[in-house]
């Protein structure tokens, strides 16, 4: 288990319960997503990953080790547990892009040389080379995102945790970005856990997916198995991925003889779609 997080709770000083008795645990080179609506509590969940917020009750482990709260400890685990903020202004502090990514390879203690190598690669990598100079106030919102996630990458870490990823991001970056961090979890075993309600990606890149509603977990497991709860889905105030809706519609509206678990993605989807015409077609050939 890389984190376990054991009966957490979070009250927010005017009194709001954030997080009620949460129990979970992520394993190491997993691609977690976390799903919920507006203000289920999965940014208050992820800041208590790396101590920005402490547990009101409960505990939460690192590598089976407690978090502690002291700079030095904060500052190991920021090293290794990379965070990508909801709102990039929370984030870019830097009076050049540059200067920003670099900050935590320079805290790193690398030399010069490596530290300028490593803000190329992870400028590159999300396509904002260009703009190295420019003070990050002046950059669009998505830009300022991909400047934030430069700064994470530069850094190596074994965790990536990005809140709302997607959000500001145009299709061909949200694109790019997911390929980056899938090919990073493949071939280095990156952990990554994200937060979202955009339910079209989760296919995309989880193989575990949580659930939160008020605070609580309300569901794990594959995001097949999941979403196939359609009532629980709507309950919790999400929908399906279109394509699982489609399907869903094509089954009860059309009758068709569809899968149980909806197909989630278009790979999926094109292998239903072909299978529904190959026994079409048999039943058209046994009735000639
Ligand atoms: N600093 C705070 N003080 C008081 N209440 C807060 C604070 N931050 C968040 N909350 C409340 O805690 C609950 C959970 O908020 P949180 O930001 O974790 O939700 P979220 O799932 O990330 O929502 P979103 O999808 O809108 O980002 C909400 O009811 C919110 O109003
Ligand atoms: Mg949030």
């Amino acid at each position: 288990m890389l984190f376990k997080i054991e009966n957490l709770t979070h009250e927010y000083s005017d009194g709001t319960l954030a997080l009620n008795d949460v129990t979970v645990a992520f394993n190491r080179a997993e691609r977690i997503a976390l799903l919920g609506a507006n203000g289920s509590g999965k940014t208050t969940l992820l800041n208590h990953l790396n101590g920005i917020l402490k547990p009101t009750h409960g505990r939460i482990f690192f590598d089976d080790n407690p978090l502690q709260y002291d700079a030095k400890s904060l500052l190991a685990l920021r090293r290794r547990v990379g965070f990508v903020f909801q709102d990039p202004n929370d984030q870019l502090f830097a009076p050049t892009v540059k200067q920003d990514v670099a900050f935590g390879p320079l805290n790193l203690g690398y030399t010069s040389e490596h530290v300028k190598m490593l803000v190329d690669e992870a400028l590159t990598t999300v396509g904002m080379l260009e703009y190295v100079d420019k003070p990050p106030h002046f950059l669009s919102g998505g830009q300022k995102k991909r400047v934030a996630l430069a700064g994470v990458l530069a850094m190596q870490p074994e965790v990536i945790i990005m809140d709302e990823p997607t959000s500001s991001l145009d299709p061909i970056v949200t694109s790019d970005i997911l390929h980056l961090l899938l090919r990073l979890n493949k071939e280095n075993g990156l952990t990554l856990l994200l937060a979202t309600h955009d339910v079209d990606i989760v296919p995309l890149f989880a193989d575990k997916l949580y659930i939160l509603n008020k605070g609580e977990i309300v569901s794990e497991g594959s995001p097949k198995k999941s979403f196939s709860n359609a009532e629980l889905i709507r309950k919790v105030n999400l929908r399906s991925p279109r394509i699982a809706h489609l399907f869903e519609v094509l089954k009860k509206e059309d009758n068709l003889s569809i899968v149980d678990e909806f197909p989630l993605t278009i790979s999926e989807a094109r292998r239903e779609i072909l299978r529904l015409i190959d026994e079409a077609v048999r039943e058209a050939k046994k009735n000639v």
